[in-house]
């Protein structure tokens, strides 16, 4: 199959509801991509963060193929060791106390759960998220979700769910009333463009939590494994949640999504109130049991810290250079650029330049890269956006580009 036929019959048979490039990628390996034609790609999207161990990590790839040849699918009404070595290895690395887990296939998936064992847990309806919030697009989550092109289109949503604004202790005490059941947070918000909290405001959220008595939900679905220098976000607080959701990277790039809470929490849960035929298969299971080891063994979340470190440096170092650079945002291998202007067209000119690079909202650049990146290739990341932002800036200065 040739590229033009790919790009068009894929557009084609499949739903138009993703913001396509125009390239073909049939082959990764650790933080690099190819296209159909050869071309090779630093790549700083990550399959919007799944591919956190690098792409194929040949210990995934050993644990699913050997899996692959000897059970597949295997429904949680029956007993499998894999997924009870998958779940031990699970709770060898979550928060203390956070010791009971629902499997699932994917974010928003590891959302909905959150929310009923909030509602099922403490018998209240409400749900608090913050105004910038992502949390995915089935109804549950898209309900504490905050954008409206994404809400508004699928009205009447999930009811009694409230958006105040981000970061904000007082509006959080104000906003819990008697019918709140649970805050559900990110603790960095990846989507509503790479922002990080204030150092007080977690640690305030779970006190205010403990204090009027309603759980605490972080959506660590982008934040975990890792990514942010820890293995979870909160850590970098010593902030417990009740509820903790993950997904993207744990399963080394197959889908899972992860609720983990609380045995009590968890508990609340009766026979049949919730469930997935896919829940834990052995496949998945093995390849997030490898994932898992790998994170530990090689050390990643340390990683991420010193890489994302050099990474924010380069960054900030383009900040002082370029006037169109507003702002350098993020902790670990989690980061933000903030342009003055839209950055679309810069994404299509790295992509050009051999570097895929996410948008988080209109005017921000996001770095999701794998963490076995390395600084050579962040070098080379930063050298193209260097060229590219210095081009940008003399066409706005020149007037070429409308502001
Ligand atoms: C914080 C957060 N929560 C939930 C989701 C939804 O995950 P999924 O797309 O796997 O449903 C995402 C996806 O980007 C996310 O970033």
């Amino acid at each position: 199959m040739n590229e033009f036929d790919a790009i068009s019959l894929e557009n084609r048979l499949s739903a138009n509801v993703f913001a396509k490039r125009p390239i073909v990628i049939t082959r990764g390996k650790g933080a690099l991509v190819w296209d159909i034609k050869g071309r090779e790609y630093i790549d700083c999207m990550g399959s919007y963060g799944v591919a956190l161990l690098g792409h194929s990590h040949p210990k995934v790839v050993e644990a699913v193929c050997k899996q692959a040849g000897t059970l597949i699918s295997c429904h949680s009404s029956l007993y499998n060791t894999k997924r009870t070595e998958f779940l031990q290895k699970l709770m060898s690395i979550t928060p203390k106390g956070l010791n009971k887990a629902f499997l699932s296939n994917s974010g928003a998936e590891s959302v909905e759960c959150a929310i009923k064992l909030a509602r099922k847990f403490t018998g209240k309806p409400e749900i608090i998220a913050v105004m910038g919030a992502f949390h995915g697009k089935t109804m549950g989550a898209l309900s504490a979700t905050w954008d409206k092109k994404y809400r508004d289109p699928f009205q009447p949503l999930v009811p009694e769910f409230k958006h105040i604004p981000p970061d904000n202790l007082e509006k959080l005490k104000e906003a819990i009333t008697e019918k709140t059941a649970a805050v559900l947070l990110e603790p960095i918000r990846g989507e509503g463009g790479v922002r990080v909290p204030p150092d007080d405001f977690l640690p305030g959220a779970r006190q205010i939590c403990y204090d009027k008595n309603v759980l605490l939900i972080l959506d660590e679905v982008q934040t975990s494994f890792g990514r942010t220098g820890k293995i979870f976000c909160c850590d970098h607080w010593h902030v417990t949640p009740d509820v903790i959701c993950c997904a993207k990277p744990f399963a080394g790039g197959l889908p899972i999504g992860i609720t983990v809470a609380r045995e009590q929490i968890m508990s609340s849960l009766k026979l049949s109130e919730h469930s997935s035929t896919f829940s834990g298969s052995p496949l998945v299971c093995a390849a997030s049991w490898a994932a898992i080891n790998v994170l530990v063994e090689d050390k990643l979340a340390e990683r991420a810290a010193v890489l994302g470190d050099y990474f924010k440096v380069k960054l900030k170092e383009l900040q002082s250079k370029y006037k169109i650079v507003r702002e350098v945002r993020g902790l670990g291998l989690m980061l933000g650029l903030e342009l003055r202007y839209d950055v679309h067209s810069i994404i299509l000119k790295a992509m050009d330049r051999g570097v895929l690079i996410l948008d988080a909202g209109r005017n921000v650049l996001r770095f999701l890269p794998p963490l076995v990146i390395t600084k050579d290739q962040i070098d080379m990341v930063i050298q193209i956006l260097d060229e590219i932002i210095g081009e940008e800036e003399n066409e706005r200065s020149s007037g070429t580009v409308a502001n």
